[in-house]
């Protein structure tokens, strides 16, 4: 492993965006390889055993394109696949989301805490372990938020249908007396603003700072941060369509970019197109 490799994050699509800016903003002399896996999206309603699937093809792909540490820049994937992917390839290390509940257990006031995330980051056994190690007797209501990925990832952020469906997701957090919410799918903080606005005098946890700064730590710890000459230089990938990912990140991070494209081979995994 060498310092001049790049940090390779993935998400089933551009939520984990919200991560990589701040990877980019925080470890600006690192080079990113971030991938969206498009083609698959939504990941939250699908079995644990796909997203493992996907998720150990993508991890092989990124490593053979070189990358020194892998962010799984996606809570669901990070549910379904982190452990197994630590097991898999020993060698690699990773930084996985981990819904916030510890923060927000110290956070709230009124002990009760509403979490976003997807069906399949409830289920997994890392969420059980989260709140059994964190929740400390806070009350938790856990809102699953079916089609809010879509809106993200469709651009539609803050139109009367996004709104609407926020809406409707965040009334059993207010009814319920939460003082704190914690964002536990990469997603969510595209739409922080609408959450708040909805939302007032709730606070709002981005988990997305605290894992750039676990990134650095772990980068750090293994002598691999990048050589203080260098700018990091990012690439993207996906495995849908380019036209559409070059004008979603140019929405959600205002950045121009030129995509590259796989594709999925069931003998292969991800293989360049
Ligand atoms: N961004 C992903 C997460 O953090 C979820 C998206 C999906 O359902 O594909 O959970």
């Amino acid at each position: 492993m060498n310092t001049n490799q790049p940090i390779g994050i993935f998400d089933s699509g551009v939520g984990g965006l919200s991560v990589w800016r701040e990877i980019a903003a925080q470890l600006p002399r690192e080079d990113t390889l971030y991938f969206a896996d498009q083609i698959h999206i939504p990941y939250g309603p699908r079995s644990l055993d796909q997203i493992r699937s996907f998720s150990e093809a993508i991890t092989r792909y990124l490593i053979d394109q070189g990358c020194k540490l892998i962010v799984v820049a996606c809570n669901t994937a990070s549910a379904a696949a982190l452990k197994h992917l630590r097991v898999t390839f020993p060698d690699m290390p990773f930084v996985g989301m981990e819904p916030a509940v510890k923060p927000a257990a110290e956070h709230t006031r009124t002990g009760v805490v509403g979490v976003m995330a997807t069906p399949a980051t409830f289920q997994g056994e890392l969420f059980a372990s989260v709140v059994e190690r964190f929740a400390n007797g806070v009350k938790l209501i856990n809102q699953v938020c079916p089609g809010l990925v879509e809106q993200v990832e469709a651009g539609q952020l803050n139109t009367p249908d996004t709104v609407a469906m926020l809406d409707r997701f965040l009334t059993p957090i207010r009814s319920g007396g939460a003082d704190t919410i914690v964002l536990a799918c990469t997603h969510y903080p595209f739409v922080i603003e609408a959450i708040r606005s909805l939302a007032p005098g709730i606070g709002v946890i981005d988990p997305a700072p605290a894992i750039a700064r676990q990134v650095k730590r772990v980068l750090s710890e293994r002598g691999l941060l990048a050589s203080s000459e260098q700018i990091g230089q990012h690439r993207f990938i996906t495995s849908g369509g380019a036209a559409a990912y070059r004008e979603i990140v140019r929405v959600l991070v205002g950045r121009e970019i030129e995509p590259r494209g796989v594709v999925w081979s069931n003998k292969q995994g991800v293989v360049d197109v």
